[in-house]
Formats: C-alpha cells, structure tokens, sequence
C-alpha cells in the first residue's frame, strides 16, 4: 500500500503569498494521477513537497499512512522523473541506471541483474555503452525512467517527462508510460500541461489553479461534468457565451432558447466546439478564420459579441454563412462573477 495522502498542503516560498494554497488529495495506491494547470500554477512544488525537496510551510504529506514531513528525501522511497532527464552526463547509460542502487550499497550481481531486465523493458539493451550525449531525447527520456524503475520506489513522481520529445514520439512514450504503470502497479503522480497527456492518461485528473484544486476526478466527469468555467474552458474547447436570462429565457444571435432552469440575470453558457452542429435550433454565423488542422476543420466567429470556434463537417470560406445546430441540452451554464456551475442546467 503506496497511497499518497496531502493534507491541509501550504506552501509559501516568500513567507507572503501561498503558491500551494491549502491542499488536501488523496491518491490511492497503485493510482495513476495526473495533475494539470498552466504555468505557474504550483504543479512541480507540489511534486517537490511529496519528494522533500522542498520544504513544506504547513500542513502534512503522508505515505503508507505515515506523516513524512521530516523524513530526508532518500529516505521517502519516491523516483523523480524530470523533465530535463538530469542524467549524469560522464557516465554509460547503465551507469547511470545503476547509480542509485550503488548509492543504497546493492550487491553488485543484483544491479547487474535489475539494470539488463529494465533496459530490455525499455528497448535500451544496445544503447547501455553510450553516454547520454549519444543518445536521441526519446532514448534519454527512457534511460531516465529506466533508472528510476530500477529502484522499484513506492510512488513515482513525473514532472512533464515528455515535453522535450517532438509530437509522435509524446504520443508513442505515452502509452508506453502507461504500459509501464500497469505493468509495475505502482501510484504514479504525473504532472503536464498536455491536456491530451491528461485525459488519455490519468485515472484521475486534478485541476489546479493558483496553488488551488478546482477539480479531481475521473477524464470522462471532468470532461461532461465541469466544476467550473476554468475546468470546462482547460479540457476540451469549450466556447463562453454571454447571456442575459429573464424567465427562463435568453437569446443568441437572436434566437430563443427557453424553458431553462436556472435563475435570471447575466449568466455565461458554455458550448463545445463539437457540439456546435448537433442542436435542433439553426444559427447563423460568418466565420472570421477558418483552420484545417487534419482531420478537423475549425471555423471561428462571434456569438453575442464572444469569440467562439466550432467543429465544423465540411471545408468553408471566410464570409460564408454557415448554420450551426445548437441546444439548450448541450449547454453547461456558468455564473457569470464567480464561474461555479450552475446545477440543473440541462433543461
Ligand atoms: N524556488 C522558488 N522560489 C520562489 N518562488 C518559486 C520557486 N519555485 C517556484 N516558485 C513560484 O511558485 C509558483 C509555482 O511554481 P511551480 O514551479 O510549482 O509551477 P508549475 O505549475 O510547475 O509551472 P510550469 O508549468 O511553468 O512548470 C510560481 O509562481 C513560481 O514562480
Ligand atoms: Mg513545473
């Protein structure tokens, strides 16, 4: 049993401003979470708390149950995969694979033994003479994981190992990574800010945002379920709409959707790019843009003055106009100050 418990997690570099702002995750054991949220929104420090490189201004982090606060990092049984690999560059491959169980003083026969089963897991059999100099990113990036499995830690801890790779490799090392989770059964904290990377890998996803958890849950409940405006607007392309709503009513781009339970005033609707052309009520636009991006077509327009983009079937021209099949059904509902949820929104 790995779980990983943060409770009540502050963390302040400056003694003023809390950039973890009073966390509390359970990760359980053998899960693979994954935490996602833009630049500077506390992911690595989080990472670093759990590892103890970093110290922790309150609260508690827990593994196996017990408070590790003061435990030293070597002694917290944790891998960290970074995104710079952090190899030592003087030494082999297999080196540097077995640098950290030398460190803990193994017999050498079992290194030996550790380093060649994991290096043939990860294809690196051939490579295990060369330096990391003579490697690609993708066979560093495996060389890296490779020396943290070879340890077989508790909890791995991963802080975008894949952002150095070009895009097919990503997707390619992606899977392998949960390959790996599966075969290794072990609780894997993966931070990204690849909203792909997040839903394709995570059993769990948690949103952060200025050091605070907006959400934690499965892709497919954060995906049709959004807490908030900033859930629903980082997964997925969700367009923002604002409307005024008087008895259950309110209009866009003058058509009327009614019968809506949700209270009157300014309110700001939600719509999926992909839901824009399956409603029963037409609307009218002129794309401003339009993109082919492979398999997709995208056309961008305004609605009530918000810029909104959709999926779109076939290939348009700047200035056509084109008509969008919208529903209320397809609508999440936002207040409009505050961006919680309004609930029962679907009519
Ligand atoms: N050693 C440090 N001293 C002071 N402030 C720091 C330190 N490390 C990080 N910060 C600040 O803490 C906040 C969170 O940083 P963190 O590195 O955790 O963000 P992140 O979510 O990992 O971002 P990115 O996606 O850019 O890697 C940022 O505002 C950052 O400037
Ligand atoms: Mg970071």
């Amino acid at each position: 049993m790995s779980g990983v418990v943060l409770r009540n997690l502050v963390k302040s570099y400056d003694g003023k401003k809390n950039v973890i702002d009073n966390i509390n995750l359970d990760i359980k054991d053998k899960e693979f979470v994954v935490l996602v949220g833009s630049s500077g929104c506390g992911k690595s420090t989080i990472l670093r708390l759990i590892s103890g490189l970093e110290d922790i201004t309150s609260g508690e982090v827990l593994i196996d149950g017990k408070v590790i606060n003061n435990t030293p990092p070597k002694d917290r049984d944790i891998a960290f995969v970074f995104q710079s690999y952090a190899l030592y560059p003087h030494m082999s491959v297999y080196d540097n694979m077995a640098f950290g169980l030398k460190m803990r003083k193994y017999d050498k026969s079992v290194i030996d033994e550790k380093v060649r089963e994991v290096a043939k897991a990860l294809n690196l059999e051939e490579l295990l003479d060369r330096k990391p100099k003579q490697l690609s990113g993708g066979q560093r990036q495996r060389v890296a994981l490779g020396r943290a499995i070879v340890r077989n830690p508790k909890v791995f801890l991963m802080d975008e190992p894949l952002s150095n790779l070009d895009a097919n490799l990503r997707v390619q090392m992606r899977s392998e990574i949960k390959r790996l989770h599966n075969k290794l059964q072990t609780t894997f904290v993966y931070v990204t800010h690849d909203q792909t990377e997040a839903l394709t890998m995570g059993d769990r996803i948690v949103i952060l945002d200025k050091g605070k958890i907006q959400q934690a849950d499965s892709p497919e409940i954060i995906y049709n379920k959004p807490a908030n405006k900033f859930v629903a607007g980082f997964i997925g392309q969700m367009n923002f709409i604002d409307v005024n709503v008087i008895n259950g009513s309110f209009e866009i781009e003058g058509v009327k959707f009614d019968g809506c339970n949700i209270p009157d005033g300014y309110v700001t609707v939600g719509i999926r790019a992909e839901k824009m052309t399956c409603g029963d009520k037409s609307v009218f636009v002129k794309p401003e843009i339009t993109e082919m991006t492979g398999g997709e077509r995208i056309v961008y327009f305004n609605l009530n003055n918000c810029r909104c983009s959709a999926k779109v079937p076939m290939d348009y021209l700047v200035g056509d106009n084109i008509e969008l099949k919208i529903s209320s059904g397809n609508m999440y509902f936002f207040d409009s100050e505050s961006g919680e949820v309004i609930k029962n929104e679907k009519v």
